[in-house]
Protein backbone atom coordinates (compact mmCIF):
# COMPACT_ATOMS: atom_id res chain seq x y z
CA UNK A 1 0.00 0.00 0.00
CA UNK A 2 3.01 2.99 0.39
CA UNK A 3 4.65 1.55 -2.34
CA UNK A 4 1.30 3.17 -4.46
CA UNK A 5 1.13 6.19 -1.97
CA UNK A 6 4.64 7.36 -2.61
CA UNK A 7 3.88 6.19 -6.32
CA UNK A 8 1.19 9.27 -5.71
CA UNK A 9 2.47 11.08 -3.88
CA UNK A 10 5.98 11.25 -6.59
CA UNK A 11 3.38 12.14 -9.63
CA UNK A 12 1.65 14.52 -8.00
CA UNK A 13 5.16 16.31 -7.24
CA UNK A 14 6.15 15.88 -10.82
CA UNK A 15 3.26 17.54 -12.04
CA UNK A 16 3.26 20.05 -9.99
CA UNK A 17 6.96 20.91 -9.65
CA UNK A 18 7.74 24.42 -11.07
CA UNK A 19 11.25 23.49 -12.13
CA UNK A 20 12.68 19.77 -13.25
CA UNK A 21 15.87 19.11 -14.03
CA UNK A 22 15.03 18.34 -17.81
CA UNK A 23 13.98 22.30 -18.28
CA UNK A 24 17.20 23.54 -18.24
CA UNK A 25 19.59 22.35 -21.08
CA UNK A 26 23.52 22.56 -21.60
CA UNK A 27 25.65 22.86 -24.23
CA UNK A 28 29.58 22.50 -24.97
CA UNK A 29 31.61 23.89 -27.35
CA UNK A 30 35.67 24.08 -27.34
CA UNK A 31 38.37 22.70 -29.55
CA UNK A 32 36.55 19.17 -29.43
CA UNK A 33 32.74 20.05 -29.08
CA UNK A 34 30.36 22.19 -31.41
CA UNK A 35 27.19 22.21 -29.19
CA UNK A 36 27.24 19.01 -27.58
CA UNK A 37 24.44 18.65 -25.41
CA UNK A 38 25.44 17.86 -21.57
CA UNK A 39 23.17 17.00 -18.62
CA UNK A 40 23.58 16.40 -15.39
CA UNK A 41 25.51 13.46 -14.35
CA UNK A 42 26.29 12.62 -18.04
CA UNK A 43 29.37 15.25 -19.24
CA UNK A 44 30.36 12.95 -22.24
CA UNK A 45 33.88 13.06 -23.18
CA UNK A 46 34.78 16.01 -25.26
CA UNK A 47 35.10 18.19 -21.79
CA UNK A 48 38.88 19.52 -21.83
CA UNK A 49 40.12 18.78 -18.11
CA UNK A 50 43.02 21.07 -18.24
CA UNK A 51 40.89 24.07 -19.73
CA UNK A 52 38.73 26.32 -17.70
CA UNK A 53 34.82 26.03 -17.86
CA UNK A 54 32.72 29.48 -19.02
CA UNK A 55 29.23 28.99 -18.59
CA UNK A 56 26.72 31.73 -19.91
CA UNK A 57 23.86 32.04 -18.77
CA UNK A 58 21.29 34.10 -20.88
CA UNK A 59 18.21 36.72 -19.42
CA UNK A 60 14.71 37.25 -19.61
CA UNK A 61 12.86 36.15 -22.82
CA UNK A 62 15.92 35.03 -24.37
CA UNK A 63 17.18 31.24 -25.01
CA UNK A 64 20.31 29.57 -26.66
CA UNK A 65 20.27 32.46 -29.66
CA UNK A 66 20.94 34.91 -26.78
CA UNK A 67 22.32 38.07 -29.03
CA UNK A 68 26.08 37.79 -27.14
CA UNK A 69 26.26 34.17 -27.19
CA UNK A 70 27.69 33.72 -30.20
CA UNK A 71 30.53 36.17 -29.46
CA UNK A 72 31.53 34.89 -26.18
CA UNK A 73 31.71 31.97 -26.83
CA UNK A 74 33.39 32.57 -30.17
CA UNK A 75 36.19 34.95 -27.78
CA UNK A 76 36.34 32.22 -25.56
CA UNK A 77 36.61 28.91 -27.31
CA UNK A 78 39.66 30.64 -29.13
CA UNK A 79 40.97 31.01 -25.90
CA UNK A 80 41.34 27.28 -25.32
CA UNK A 81 38.08 27.14 -22.76
CA UNK A 82 35.37 25.30 -22.45
CA UNK A 83 32.40 26.94 -23.41
CA UNK A 84 28.75 25.51 -21.91
CA UNK A 85 25.63 27.73 -23.38
CA UNK A 86 22.73 27.13 -20.51
CA UNK A 87 19.56 27.67 -22.03
CA UNK A 88 16.65 28.04 -19.64
CA UNK A 89 14.26 29.64 -22.26
CA UNK A 90 11.33 27.40 -20.79
CA UNK A 91 11.37 29.45 -17.95
CA UNK A 92 12.65 33.02 -19.08
CA UNK A 93 10.03 33.05 -21.51
CA UNK A 94 7.49 33.42 -19.01
CA UNK A 95 6.22 36.87 -17.34
CA UNK A 96 8.97 38.70 -15.46
CA UNK A 97 7.94 37.92 -11.90
CA UNK A 98 7.30 34.11 -12.52
CA UNK A 99 10.81 33.78 -14.21
CA UNK A 100 12.09 36.22 -11.37
CA UNK A 101 10.28 33.99 -8.78
CA UNK A 102 11.99 30.49 -10.25
CA UNK A 103 15.82 31.50 -10.55
CA UNK A 104 16.06 30.13 -7.29
CA UNK A 105 14.82 26.49 -8.01
CA UNK A 106 16.98 27.01 -11.71
CA UNK A 107 20.45 27.61 -9.68
CA UNK A 108 19.63 24.44 -7.45
CA UNK A 109 20.05 22.64 -10.80
CA UNK A 110 22.51 24.46 -12.27
CA UNK A 111 24.57 24.02 -9.04
CA UNK A 112 23.46 20.28 -9.11
CA UNK A 113 25.01 20.58 -12.90
CA UNK A 114 28.43 21.97 -12.36
CA UNK A 115 29.34 20.02 -8.95
CA UNK A 116 29.01 16.74 -11.00
CA UNK A 117 31.01 18.29 -13.53
CA UNK A 118 33.84 19.43 -11.29
CA UNK A 119 33.53 16.23 -9.49
CA UNK A 120 33.43 13.40 -12.39
CA UNK A 121 36.25 15.76 -14.52
CA UNK A 122 38.30 16.17 -11.85
CA UNK A 123 38.27 20.27 -12.64
CA UNK A 124 38.94 23.07 -9.56
CA UNK A 125 35.58 24.67 -8.96
CA UNK A 126 37.95 27.67 -8.78
CA UNK A 127 38.14 27.02 -12.20
CA UNK A 128 34.80 27.35 -13.30
CA UNK A 129 33.68 31.26 -14.21
CA UNK A 130 29.41 31.94 -14.13
CA UNK A 131 29.00 34.69 -16.89
CA UNK A 132 25.05 36.11 -16.63
CA UNK A 133 23.28 39.13 -18.35
CA UNK A 134 20.82 40.32 -16.71
CA UNK A 135 18.18 38.06 -14.48
CA UNK A 136 21.14 35.43 -15.83
CA UNK A 137 23.21 37.79 -13.49
CA UNK A 138 20.92 37.18 -10.54
CA UNK A 139 20.74 33.26 -11.46
CA UNK A 140 24.35 33.11 -11.49
CA UNK A 141 23.98 34.39 -7.83
CA UNK A 142 21.38 31.79 -6.83
CA UNK A 143 23.44 29.15 -8.13
CA UNK A 144 26.31 30.07 -6.48
CA UNK A 145 24.49 30.18 -3.25
CA UNK A 146 23.48 26.27 -4.13
CA UNK A 147 26.76 25.13 -4.60
CA UNK A 148 27.79 27.12 -1.29
CA UNK A 149 24.78 25.42 0.62
CA UNK A 150 24.09 22.17 -1.18
CA UNK A 151 27.57 21.29 -1.95
CA UNK A 152 30.03 23.38 0.43
CA UNK A 153 31.93 24.75 -2.04
CA UNK A 154 32.68 27.90 -3.98
CA UNK A 155 32.10 28.88 -7.26
CA UNK A 156 35.45 30.44 -8.97
CA UNK A 157 33.84 33.64 -10.79
CA UNK A 158 30.72 35.20 -11.53
CA UNK A 159 30.75 38.20 -13.94
CA UNK A 160 27.37 39.81 -13.25
CA UNK A 161 26.79 41.87 -16.58
CA UNK A 162 23.81 44.64 -16.32
CA UNK A 163 22.27 42.55 -13.45
CA UNK A 164 18.23 42.78 -13.78
CA UNK A 165 17.26 46.18 -11.45
CA UNK A 166 13.21 45.51 -11.22
CA UNK A 167 12.85 43.64 -8.50
CA UNK A 168 16.12 43.74 -6.81
CA UNK A 169 16.75 47.06 -6.63
CA UNK A 170 16.02 46.69 -2.60
CA UNK A 171 16.70 42.49 -2.44
CA UNK A 172 18.50 41.36 0.70
CA UNK A 173 21.70 39.67 -0.23
CA UNK A 174 19.99 35.68 -0.39
CA UNK A 175 17.80 37.09 -2.82
CA UNK A 176 19.87 38.26 -5.51
CA UNK A 177 23.67 38.80 -7.11
CA UNK A 178 26.06 39.67 -4.27
CA UNK A 179 30.14 39.08 -3.52
CA UNK A 180 29.29 36.22 -1.38
CA UNK A 181 27.68 34.22 -4.29
CA UNK A 182 31.84 33.23 -5.54
CA UNK A 183 35.45 33.90 -4.74
CA UNK A 184 35.75 36.58 -7.13
CA UNK A 185 32.63 38.68 -8.38
CA UNK A 186 32.86 41.42 -10.72
CA UNK A 187 29.81 43.04 -12.47
CA UNK A 188 29.55 46.03 -15.34
CA UNK A 189 26.47 48.57 -15.06
CA UNK A 190 25.51 50.32 -18.31
CA UNK A 191 21.61 50.53 -17.62
CA UNK A 192 21.75 51.39 -13.85
CA UNK A 193 18.49 53.30 -12.30
CA UNK A 194 15.28 53.42 -11.66
CA UNK A 195 13.98 53.99 -15.60
CA UNK A 196 16.73 51.62 -16.11
CA UNK A 197 16.50 47.23 -16.76
CA UNK A 198 19.70 47.53 -14.86
CA UNK A 199 20.47 47.59 -11.10
CA UNK A 200 22.08 50.89 -9.54
CA UNK A 201 24.05 48.86 -6.86
CA UNK A 202 27.98 47.77 -6.64
CA UNK A 203 26.93 44.20 -6.43
CA UNK A 204 30.47 42.45 -6.69
CA UNK A 205 33.96 42.84 -5.98
CA UNK A 206 35.18 44.83 -8.68
CA UNK A 207 32.08 46.48 -10.28
CA UNK A 208 32.95 48.59 -13.91
CA UNK A 209 30.60 52.17 -14.43
CA UNK A 210 31.48 52.09 -18.54
CA UNK A 211 30.76 55.47 -19.15
CA UNK A 212 28.72 56.67 -16.00
CA UNK A 213 27.08 52.83 -16.20
CA UNK A 214 23.18 54.54 -16.79
CA UNK A 215 21.72 54.90 -19.59
CA UNK A 216 22.21 56.18 -22.86
CA UNK A 217 25.33 54.47 -23.71
CA UNK A 218 26.83 56.16 -26.19
CA UNK A 219 26.16 54.99 -29.91
CA UNK A 220 22.92 53.54 -28.46
CA UNK A 221 19.66 54.60 -30.31
CA UNK A 222 17.12 51.83 -29.71
CA UNK A 223 16.24 50.50 -26.09
CA UNK A 224 17.08 48.28 -24.84
CA UNK A 225 20.64 48.64 -26.54
CA UNK A 226 22.27 50.32 -23.06
CA UNK A 227 20.97 47.39 -20.77
CA UNK A 228 22.58 44.83 -23.73
CA UNK A 229 25.71 46.84 -23.94
CA UNK A 230 27.12 45.07 -21.03
CA UNK A 231 27.88 41.96 -22.76
CA UNK A 232 29.13 43.66 -25.73
CA UNK A 233 31.85 45.08 -23.54
CA UNK A 234 32.49 41.97 -21.53
CA UNK A 235 32.94 39.92 -24.86
CA UNK A 236 35.20 42.44 -25.91
CA UNK A 237 37.40 42.01 -22.75
CA UNK A 238 37.57 38.66 -23.30
CA UNK A 239 40.71 39.14 -25.27
CA UNK A 240 41.20 42.53 -25.49
CA UNK A 241 43.37 44.24 -22.29
CA UNK A 242 42.09 47.49 -23.12
CA UNK A 243 39.39 48.27 -21.29
CA UNK A 244 41.47 50.78 -19.17
CA UNK A 245 39.04 51.63 -15.89
CA UNK A 246 40.06 53.79 -13.04
CA UNK A 247 38.74 53.73 -9.47
CA UNK A 248 36.62 56.81 -8.65
CA UNK A 249 33.77 57.95 -6.27
CA UNK A 250 31.65 59.05 -9.62
CA UNK A 251 31.96 59.34 -13.20
CA UNK A 252 32.11 63.11 -13.15
CA UNK A 253 35.06 63.05 -11.13
CA UNK A 254 36.35 60.60 -13.65
CA UNK A 255 35.93 62.76 -16.24
CA UNK A 256 37.46 66.09 -14.16
CA UNK A 257 40.68 64.05 -13.86
CA UNK A 258 40.87 63.89 -10.18
CA UNK A 259 40.82 59.86 -10.13
CA UNK A 260 43.99 59.81 -12.68
CA UNK A 261 46.12 58.35 -10.22
CA UNK A 262 43.79 55.94 -8.58
CA UNK A 263 44.51 52.30 -8.49
CA UNK A 264 43.43 50.82 -12.16
CA UNK A 265 41.46 47.44 -13.19
CA UNK A 266 40.78 45.62 -16.45
CA UNK A 267 36.79 45.50 -17.17
CA UNK A 268 36.98 41.80 -19.08
CA UNK A 269 38.39 38.70 -18.63
CA UNK A 270 41.67 40.06 -17.12
CA UNK A 271 40.25 41.90 -13.78
CA UNK A 272 42.42 42.26 -10.86
CA UNK A 273 40.55 40.92 -7.77
CA UNK A 274 42.74 42.10 -5.46
CA UNK A 275 41.98 45.82 -6.47
CA UNK A 276 38.10 45.95 -4.99
CA UNK A 277 35.75 48.52 -5.44
CA UNK A 278 34.04 50.53 -8.35
CA UNK A 279 35.64 51.65 -11.45
CA UNK A 280 34.71 54.28 -14.20
CA UNK A 281 36.18 54.10 -18.02
CA UNK A 282 34.70 55.86 -21.39
CA UNK A 283 34.03 53.51 -24.03
CA UNK A 284 34.05 54.42 -28.16
CA UNK A 285 30.41 54.37 -29.27
CA UNK A 286 30.95 51.32 -31.93
CA UNK A 287 33.11 48.26 -31.83
CA UNK A 288 35.54 47.84 -31.23
CA UNK A 289 34.55 49.42 -27.94
CA UNK A 290 37.80 49.68 -25.72
CA UNK A 291 39.50 53.08 -25.89
CA UNK A 292 42.76 51.46 -24.42
C1 LIG B 1 22.21 55.65 -8.67
O1 LIG B 1 22.25 55.84 -7.26
C2 LIG B 1 22.97 56.98 -6.85
C3 LIG B 1 22.93 57.03 -5.34
O2 LIG B 1 23.41 55.87 -4.80
C4 LIG B 1 22.37 58.23 -7.44
O3 LIG B 1 23.15 59.36 -7.11
C5 LIG B 1 22.30 58.11 -8.95
O4 LIG B 1 21.61 59.22 -9.50
C6 LIG B 1 21.58 56.83 -9.36
N1 LIG B 1 21.66 56.68 -10.80
C7 LIG B 1 20.59 56.61 -11.58
C8 LIG B 1 20.85 56.53 -13.05
O5 LIG B 1 19.45 56.61 -11.16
Amino acid sequence: MWKVFAFLLLCVCGAYARVSAGDIRYFLWNGRANREELRINQYGNNIDRNAPVKILIHGWTESIDSFWYGGARTAYVGTGANVIAIDWSRHAQLTYPTAVGRLSDIGEFIAQFINGLVNSQGISINDVHLVGHSLGAHLSGFTGKALRNNFRTTLGRISGLDPAGPSFTTSLSRNRLDSSDAARVDTILTDAGLSGLGINRSLGHVNFWPNGGSAVQPGCLYYPCSHNRAPRFFNEGITSRRFVARRCGSYSNYNLGLCRLNPQNLLGEFTDFSTTGDFYLSTRRTSPFAQG
